[in-house]
């Protein structure tokens, strides 16, 4: 069972799926350990790594992070990736692939994806497919790839269909990190936006805490939301690894999301919604200017979904607003601009992953802290889930 040790400086949770075991690694300044934890993730130093660096982190992070793994031996080198949704494509996996044969890893070598997730999916993928897969170190710099994306062990890419369809994440792997290893201060360079972002599945672990584990989450982060906003390195510290043993617990029991009582599809909750919404063009977010991030669009979703629950009598009228309440005060938009219709968006939600023999199959919220799989849900119950979050 995942908890977070405390310790003096780096908090520690270890994820176990299938009798194999990596830790993620929590604190203000790890990275200047870094070395020294993948020689004992790969129990003993790899020859070379490849760090695939986002470009948006700042080079002192790369910097640091490369001095570190010089110092336990390791040659390395670098490949760039300028971050956005747009970047996770197969090209751009490619590329990478072409990156690690110039620079003659090996099957005993190392990946290091250091940027926020969408760096981390496309070097994770990269890195599970390369001579059939070489182990990768996670080190997420975005709030949402720390508490999310790092861990657990899905990569992937877009599909992009043609005439503005792409399927997100349609393309992809479970490959679980050797290692994860996240450095609260680096978001200090990360913008108020992207920040924000990450609260949006903040707030979907709050929505299942019941379920997995930790029902006081949402209660704690009410209460701390001030420091978070802040950006308090020991809030931070306690934020990450409340979310990271929340989705450990959760990928544990249910590794290759297989379980039909919900199991990792819960981690799902508002994100049917969400997919849709961040593959619209010309949607946007009322005071954040065009365009979606992922952590907006989760955020969104789980008004929707919370709204198409209550059509449902799945849970009480009242918890739309709570949920809505909680998305405002983590500085989060409560509703969209540029929605379109609600059968475009409701035929965009059946592109989902989660459909199975035709049916969309939706994660709604139920009791507070709780969730459930819903398979075919009506037309009425979605629209009353869309125009909740209608500006
Ligand atoms: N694999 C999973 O389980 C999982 C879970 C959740 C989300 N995701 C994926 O994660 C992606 C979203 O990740 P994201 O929100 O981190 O977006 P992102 O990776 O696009 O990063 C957001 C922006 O922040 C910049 N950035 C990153 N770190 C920075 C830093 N320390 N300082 C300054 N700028 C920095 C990036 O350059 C980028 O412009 C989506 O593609 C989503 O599908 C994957």
């Amino acid at each position: 069972m995942p908890t977070p040790e405390p310790q003096d400086a780096i908090r520690r949770v270890t994820v176990t799926v299938e009798q194999r075991a990596y830790v993620v690694h929590i604190g203000a300044g790890c990275f200047q350990h870094l070395g020294s934890i993948v020689t004992r993730a790969c129990g003993g130093s790899p020859r070379a790594c490849v760090m695939v660096r986002d470009l948006g982190v700042p080079e002192e992070r790369a910097s640091e992070i490369g001095r570190s793994l010089e110092r336990e031996g390791m040659r390395v080198v670098e490949c760039v990736v300028r971050a956005g949704e747009e970047a996770k494509t197969l090209a751009n996996a490619e590329g990478l692939l072409r990156g690690f044969a110039q620079a003659r890893q090996d099957r005993d070598d190392v990946v290091v994806a250091l940027g926020g997730g969408v760096v981390g999916d496309l070097a994770g993928f990269a890195a599970s497919v390369y001579r059939r897969g070489v182990r990768v170190i996670q080190c997420p710099t975005t709030l949402l790839a720390m508490v999310d994306a790092s861990v657990g062990g899905k990569t992937g890419v877009n599909l992009d269909l043609g005439q503005g369809t792409i399927l997100k994440n349609m393309i992809g792997t479970f490959h679980q990190p050797a290692a994860v290893v996240a450095d609260v201060r680096a978001l200090a360079s990360l913008d108020d936006r992207e920040f924000r972002a990450g609260l949006g599945e903040c707030l979907k672990h709050a929505m299942i805490g019941a379920d997995a584990g930790d029902a006081g989450l949402g209660a704690w982060m009410n209460n701390a939301m001030e420091q978070i906003a802040q950006r308090d390195e020991s809030t931070l510290v306690e934020l990450v690894a409340r979310n990271v043993a929340l989705k450990a617990r959760i990928v544990e029991a249910d590794p290759y999301e297989t379980s039909a009582a919900g199991g990792r599809a819960l981690l799902n909750l508002g994100h049917t919604f969400g997919h849709a919404i961040e593959t619209l063009g010309g949607v946007g977010v009322i005071g954040c200017g065009p365009g979606i991030l992922h952590g907006e669009a989760v955020a969104l979703g789980l008004i929707a979904a919370t709204a198409t629950a209550a059509s449902m009598g799945r849970v009480p009228p009242a918890m739309i607003d709570a949920v809505r309440e909680r998305v405002r005060a983590a500085g989060l938009a409560d509703r969209a601009t540029g929605l379109g219709s609600d059968q475009d968006l409701i035929d965009r939600m059946g592109h989902d992953k989660k459909v199975r023999g035709g049916v969309l199959r939706v994660v709604l919220p139920g009791d507070e802290g709780r969730a459930g799989v819903v398979a075919g849900p009506t037309h009425e119950a979605l629209a009353a889930g869309w125009a909740a979050i209608r500006a």
